[in-house]
């Protein structure tokens, strides 16, 4: 395991929308090494960049066509090389993004796999054996190669899915087991792949959809068996870089994959989303909601067991948002919102911020898809650097940037956060510089529940020797408490303890040292 990740907090930057140096209204490579100094400001001292490599955006670089080359939008090999060698000089981490489970269409291999001719990439997509095989079960693209058979697709169209075979065959004209050679060769070209940035010097890798490898595979029996094998190649080689799993599932993720860090997703009605984004029928039904509808028990049962299973072997990360999902915006007010990251960062795991996420950056709706994005498109929009030309963001002409900027007159920006005492910025950066403080706040503790009922607020929680109290709700609420406050660590809002009850103030937080 990575010594680093025990004190890790991340920033998840779309390279995008993040800065324009060269001024084409995309931001760069260049864009980010700039910017360093102001993501190690936050308190985030490792960094997960969304992909970089030459793709045609079909869907905003998650379909790789060249996986050694970096598109050239954002630069060269040694830019990206100045950004590693500036961050790793300022004890910081760079992860890339790794997409395992597909290429582009583009991809040299596919333009080979999709020819009549027989040769070394046949194997390396799932194709059928002729174009009139095409069982309904599966996701296939028909009749559009030299080659007679149909390919399987693992996102979009244009991304077919890469072959490691199946775990259950059950058309073996056309199935590899995932024993098989042609299978294995897969794995080896994934590994070849990660050894070219590993040794380039990157500290690792978030990894794309991460159960989506060997198919028919329910229980990701020989999806999880790829993935501890790559465990054993980072062990060996590479012991301080990491994998971050895109997968939402600890027990397969990190117990059987061998993952180091597994993303708590927002899944439709798990518990991420019932803690921070359900919506039903037009109502608020998330525990950080000021109508006081959650609960907040939903989300212990699913969380405490994961976490027991995996805190000695992994880490949970908690993310405020990422570039699939609406900005909170769209769900809390800006109370709220705060409320919401001061959990999330005295939490066990490795937490992500997402760029924006600091300042509350909103949730665009009027957008039209840029790259794939549909309605993905409106949390990558450009980041809000201050009043100038274009938010801070590119020199370009308006009309030129990769997306438009927030044009309200209250756009936030850093400029106007950073100095607000009230502000989401400050909020979160005082949380984050605590949780550095406090290593009991992060990964030096462990949690126990005070108090987390069943639609009842608010939630409490020990770390070590602090215990910690949060009620979004608009209703002030009491809680027995019996243990003595020996100091105030950090207060939003209104909370007091008197030895006895616990008094937590509607849209209030608190954290209080008790031993
Ligand atoms: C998950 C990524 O986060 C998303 O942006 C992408 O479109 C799909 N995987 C496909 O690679």
């Amino acid at each position: 395991m990575p010594n680093w990740l025990k004190n890790a907090v991340f920033y998840e930057i779309y390279p995008q929308s993040f800065y324009d140096t060269n001024g084409d209204g995309i931001g760069d490579l260049k864009g980010v090494t700039e910017k360093l100094e102001y993501v190690k400001g936050l308190g985030c001292n490792a960094i997960w960049l969304n992909p970089i490599y030459d793709s045609p955006f079909m869907d905003a670089g998650y379909d790789v066509r060249d996986h050694k080359k970096i598109a050239q939008r954002y630069g060269t090999d040694a830019d990206l090389r100045e950004l590693l060698d500036k961050a790793h000089s300022m004890d910081m981490h760079i992860l890339l993004d790794l997409v395992p489970g597909h290429t582009s269409d583009t991809h040299p291999w596919f333009q080979e796999a999709k020819k009549a001719k027989k040769s070394e990439f046949s194997d390396r997509y799932i194709f059928t054996n002729c174009v009139w095989e095409a069982p309904s079960e599966y996701r296939l693209m028909c009749g559009i190669c030299e080659r007679d058979g149909n390919y399987l697709v693992n996102y979009f169209s244009s991304q077919p899915a890469l072959n490691y075979g199946f775990y259950n065959v059950t058309h073996p004209q056309w199935q590899l087991a995932h024993d098989s050679e042609g299978a294995k060769a897969t794995a080896e070209a994934l590994k070849d792949v990660m050894r070219h940035w590993l040794d380039f010097g990157v500290d690792g890798f978030r990894v794309d959809m991460a159960d989506s490898l060997v198919k028919n595979d329910d229980e990701k029996i020989a999806t999880s068996a790829i993935w501890k094998d790559i465990r054993k190649m980072m062990d060996k080689d590479y012991p301080n870089a990491a994998l971050v799993a895109e997968w939402c599932h600890p027990e397969r993720a990190i117990k059987n994959g061998g993952f180091h860090m597994d993303f708590y997703l927002d899944h439709p009605r798990n518990g991420y989303a019932r803690l921070f984004r359900l919506l039903e029928n037009g109502e608020n039904m998330s525990f950080f909601s000021k109508n006081g509808k959650g609960d907040v028990k939903f989300f212990l049962d699913e969380y405490i067991p994961r976490y027991e299973m995996t805190k000695d072997i992994g880490y949970i990360s908690i993310m405020t948002n990422n570039h699939d999902m609406p900005r909170a915006p769209f769900y809390m007010d800006n109370d709220t919102i705060k409320l919401s990251h001061a959990m999330m960062f005295t939490m066990p795991g490795v937490p992500f911020l997402y760029y924006g996420d600091e300042l509350g950056m909103r949730y665009q709706t009027e957008l039209v898809s840029k790259e794939g994005g549909f309605s993905r498109t409106g949390s990558r929009t450009p980041m809000q650097w201050d009043s100038s030309e274009n938010l801070g963001f590119s020199k370009a002409s308006a009309d030129k940037l990769y997306l438009p900027v927030d044009s309200k007159e209250d756009a936030p920006t850093v400029e106007n956060q950073k100095d607000d005492p009230d502000s989401i910025y400050t909020n979160v950066t005082n949380i984050i510089k605590l949780r550095h403080e406090i290593p009991q706040l992060g990964n030096e503790s462990s949690f126990e529940v005070i108090y987390g009922e069943k639609e009842k607020y608010p939630f409490a929680y020990r770390r070590g020797d602090y215990a910690i109290f949060v009620n979004p709700s608009a209703k002030d609420t009491s809680i027995p408490f019996a243990e003595k406050e020996l100091e105030r660590v950090y207060t939003i809002g209104k909370a007091s303890f008197d030895g006895k009850t616990a008094r937590i103030s509607a849209s209030s937080f608190a954290i209080i040292r008790t031993k």
